[in-house]
């Protein structure tokens, strides 16, 4: 049988954008034989207007059963009022919870005709290609306590953070597993100066790495400061593992190193199936971009790139998703700009069928 793939393509620009990673399975399977068993279904606020939830619970079993899940955004003004329960962004968290999907990977890789548009100098971001682990499934925004509560005369917001050693050790694994298919070199991010839960991070990241991976480079690093270093040199690093607060904020922050939201790619993992693969959920980190939805104008590069996570980690396709990158590479180098990528002064942008227009014309050529 072929590999399966479930696409989830949401709200908003995710139809749009997806509908280009459509173009290039459909490539695939025309000009290099690969097939896959690709299904659709609705997830976020287009599940809500069809079921009333955000992820109904066939669609879950279906992405239980997936080789892997690749989804575009959810989420739109449209359903802000909603209560948190039915929120399209629900649909994803059931997606990560159910799945158990608990390291998120998001690299931050700068493509050289894209380096004058980083907010960093060229020579501080050129061929800069990092990863940032994070643990995804517990951590501060799910542990007990929480809530808000009344004290005396007031009101207190508490949240806790909370990691238990196995919690700490599965993302560990994931980081130096993907090290060793890197430059073997990690880079842990805690607070072990202020924090109980950072004195066990640290302690079980160096006990996994002694026992399991002696031979990768390891360091660890207080979070802050590695919030200065990333800005200040971040080709020093190769793999960055964290917790699921600091990896929200350094993930995000790393990300702009390379230019825009639109050309970042994401990939969720969790523990083995039966194929010896990860469950996998792959997204852009943006969002359903309700400002440009419908213009033709969302970059379709973050979701293009997505899937290429998807044929290296889920497919063991990696000779195929280096092509696709290279198609992204030379488009870009070509000066194909999408209104994202393009400053105040740029010239005329190209809408989003364009762009993937240029990557199948670059991946014929491939
Ligand atoms: P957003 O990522 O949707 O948009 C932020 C800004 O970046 C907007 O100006 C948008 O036009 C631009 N942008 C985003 N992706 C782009 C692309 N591919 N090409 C060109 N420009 C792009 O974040 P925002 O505005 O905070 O949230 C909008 C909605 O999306 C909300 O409902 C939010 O909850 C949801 N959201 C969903 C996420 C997901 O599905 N994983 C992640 C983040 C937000
Ligand atoms: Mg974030």
């Amino acid at each position: 049988a072929n590999p399966s793939l479930l696409i989830l393509a949401g709200d908003g620009i995710g139809p749009e954008v997806m509908a280009e990673v459509k173009r290039i399975i459909g490539w695939m399977g025309a000009k290099r034989g690969i097939h896959f068993d690709v299904s659709e279904d609705l997830v976020g606020g287009a599940a809500y207007d069809v079921h009333g939830v955000p992820l109904a619970d066939a669609t879950m079993a279906k992405a239980q059963a997936a080789d892997a899940v690749l989804l575009g955004a959810v989420g739109g003004p449209k359903y802000d009022k909603l209560d948190f329960s039915v929120k399209p962004e629900r649909g994803l968290l059931r997606l990560r919870k159910e799945m158990d999907l608990f390291s998120n990977l998001r690299p931050a890789q700068c493509f050289d005709a894209l380096a004058d548009f980083s907010s960093l100098k060229r020579d501080v971001v050129a061929g800069l290609d990092i990863v940032i682990v994070r643990e995804l499934t517990s951590g501060v925004y799910f542990g007990e306590p929480r809530g808000i509560f009344k004290e005396g005369n007031e009101r207190v917001g508490i949240n806790t953070q909370r990691y238990t050693e196995s919690e700490i050790a599965r993302v560990a694994k994931s980081a130096f597993e993907l090290a060793r298919k890197r430059s073997n070199k990690v880079c842990s991010m805690e607070k072990a100066n202020v924090m109980e839960s950072g004195i066990l991070w640290r302690d079980v990241v160096q006990e996994v790495h002694d026992r399991d991976y002696p031979d990768v480079e390891l360091s660890h690093m207080y979070a802050d400061n590695g919030a200065m270093q990333l800005v200040r040199w971040p080709k020093q690093f190769d793999v960055i593992v964290t917790d699921n607060l600091f990896g929200d904020v350094l993930s995000d922050c790393a990300a702009m190193l390379t230019g825009s939201l639109g050309m970042l790619p994401s990939a969720s993992l969790g523990a083995p199936m039966a194929n010896g693969r990860p469950k996998a959920l792959y997204e852009p980190v943006h969002g359903s971009a309700p400002d440009i939805a419908g213009t033709g104008k969302a970059n379709p590069i973050a979701c293009i790139l997505s899937f290429a996570m998807a044929l290296r980690y889920s497919f063991d396709l990696g000779d195929e998703a280096t092509r696709v990158e290279k198609a992204v590479e030379k488009v870009l180098a070509d000066g194909l700009r999408t209104a994202d990528l393009m400053g105040p002064d740029g010239g005329t942008p190209v809408s989003t069928t364009q762009m993937g227009d240029a990557v199948l014309a670059a991946l014929d050529e491939s």
